[in-house]
Formats: structure tokens, sequence, C-alpha cells
């Protein structure tokens, strides 16, 4: 392919879990921008997504859905087949954190349900439900988003942590399965971000200095930054690339 032509998703639909805010607004902007058609998937109402996509030109619906109820995830794909035909990429955005920050010892199994039901076995619904079809239907991309949490242990946060090492793990697991089908499973691990998530984190200044001390670009990343590895693993840029983790950390991890 072209090189001009490698990050183009013309043609393509896509979804993006956690749409309606922060990252997963960011990727469905700039993936509508390289042209493709976008499902717009949230809990919430993605409305002002969905608004800023439109002016892009792009075709989009949104479909409202928890990722922890099969059932819904079950009829976001139908919804988004009756569409659109078929998802080619699919982004699994949407994340809770553990902002309680609260002691292991009295980590209650309600938050660790929570957290682990979200982050983990929502992304596994999801990779399951619209893998079935990519399966069927000749190929596709995921990109499930990670994070260094996923990588280093966080004190205070297992269930995050513990998440997205899970994330990661179903990445590798179902690159290898699916790799015969021409479904490429790939993922993205940021550091902290600027985004809605982070808002606590980012109002109390001591917080912020002792977190982006450990950072060697010493400052939160922001949620455009997240682009350029996203759009690579969606498109065919990556063609040859499955089971890999890609971090955007600002060198967190090099040290
Ligand atoms: N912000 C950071 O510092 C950071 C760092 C590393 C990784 N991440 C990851 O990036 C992703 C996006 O985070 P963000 O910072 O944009 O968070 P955010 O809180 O701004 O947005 C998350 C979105 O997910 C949606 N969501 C939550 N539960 C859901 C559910 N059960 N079903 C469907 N949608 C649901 C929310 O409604 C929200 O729109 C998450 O997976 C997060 O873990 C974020």
């Amino acid at each position: 392919m072209e090189a001009a032509k490698l990050f183009t998703l013309k043609g393509k639909t896509a979804l993006v879990t956690g749409a309606a805010q922060g990252l997963g607004r960011e990727i469905a902007l700039a993936l509508a921008k390289n042209g493709a058609a976008l499902v717009l998937s949230d809990i919430d109402n993605p409305e002002d997504t969905a608004k800023a996509v439109e002016e892009t030109g792009a075709r989009w619906m949104a479909v409202q859905a928890d990722i922890t109820d099969e059932d819904q995830v079950k009829t976001m794909a139908e919804k988004a087949a009756s569409e659109f035909g078929k998802v080619d990429i699919l982004i699994n955005n949407a994340g809770v954190s553990q902002l309680s920050y609260t002691a292991t010892e009295d980590l209650s199994k309600t938050e660790w349900d929570t957290i682990i039901g979200i982050n983990l076995t929502g992304t596994f619904l999801c990779c399951k439900n619209f893998g079935k079809e990519m399966i069927t239907g000749g190929g596709g991309s995921i990109v499930n988003i990670a994070s260094t949490a996923g990588i280093t242990g966080v004190p205070r946060a297992p269930a995050y942590s513990a998440s997205k090492a899970g994330v990661i793990l179903l990445t590798k697991s179902l690159a290898l399965e699916w790799a015969k089908y021409h479904i490429r499973v790939n993922a993205v691990a940021p550091h902290y971000l600027e985004t809605p998530l982070t808002e606590e984190l980012r109002a109390s200044e001591k917080i912020y200095a002792g977190l982006v001390k450990q950072i060697p670009m010493r400052r939160f990343g922001k949620p455009s930054e997240m682009i350029g590895a996203v759009l690579y693993l969606a498109s065919q840029a990556s063609a040859y690339t499955t089971g890999t983790v890609i971090a955007a950390d600002g060198g967190y991890l090099a040290q």
C-alpha cells in the first residue's frame, strides 16, 4: 500500500466504547477524520461526541450500552451490523479507575468487582461478540486501551492494575487465537492523561506534582497524543502487527 494511504480508514466502520468523553471522544473524532464510519458507544448518551463527529462529515450512529451486560453488547453488535453491515475496527476504550486509593486490606469486594467487571470483563464481552462477527466477516482490527498500570504494579490500586494486566494478556491470547481469521488484536498503554478520569488528581497541586515527578516528560499526556498509536494499530499501517502493546507514556516505562 502507498505510504500516504497507510492510515486511511475509508470504507471501514469503527466502534468506540466509552465514546462520550475523554480519550474515547478523541479517538472517535480521529477515526472519523481519517475516513471511518463511527459507532459511538457509551453507557451515557454520547451526544456531544456525535455532534463533533457529524461536523467531520462522517457517517455515525450512537448506541447506549453497558459493556458489562452481555445482552446489551449483543444488541449493540446487532444494531451496528444492521446500520453498517460490519464493524471492521473495535476500540475497547470504556473504563473506570480506582480513585478511592483505599488500602487493599480495606478494599471492598464490590469495588473490586466493579473495576474488574468494566475494564476486563467488559473488554472480553466486546471482543467476544464483535470478534464473532469479524470471524465470519473475514477479519478486523481490535485495539484495547490498557494502561501502564497493567505493566507495573500500583499501590492502593490493585483492581485497576490487575484489570489492565488482564486486558494485556487478553489482547495477546486473542492475537494468537484469531490470527488465522485475519483479526489483529493490539493494545495501547497510556500513563496518566488529562481527561475527566484524572480531574481529581490534577485538582490537587500536591498530588499532581508528586505524580509528574515520576514521569520523565514531567507532565500528564493529552488524549490527542494517544491518537497516533491508535490509528497505527487500527489501520493497515500495522498490517503485520498483532499481540503488541504500545506504551504512550511520557517515558514512564523506560525507567
Ligand atoms: N485518563 C488516564 O489517566 C488513563 C491512563 C491510562 C489508561 N486510561 C484508560 O483510558 C480509557 C479511557 O479513559 P478516560 O480517561 O477517557 O476516562 P473517562 O472517565 O473520561 O471516560 C470513560 C468513559 O467510559 C464510559 N464507561 C464507563 N463505564 C462504562 C460501561 N460499563 N459501559 C460503557 N461505557 C462505560 C464512561 O461513561 C465514560 O464516557 C480507560 O480504559 C482508562 O482506563 C486512562
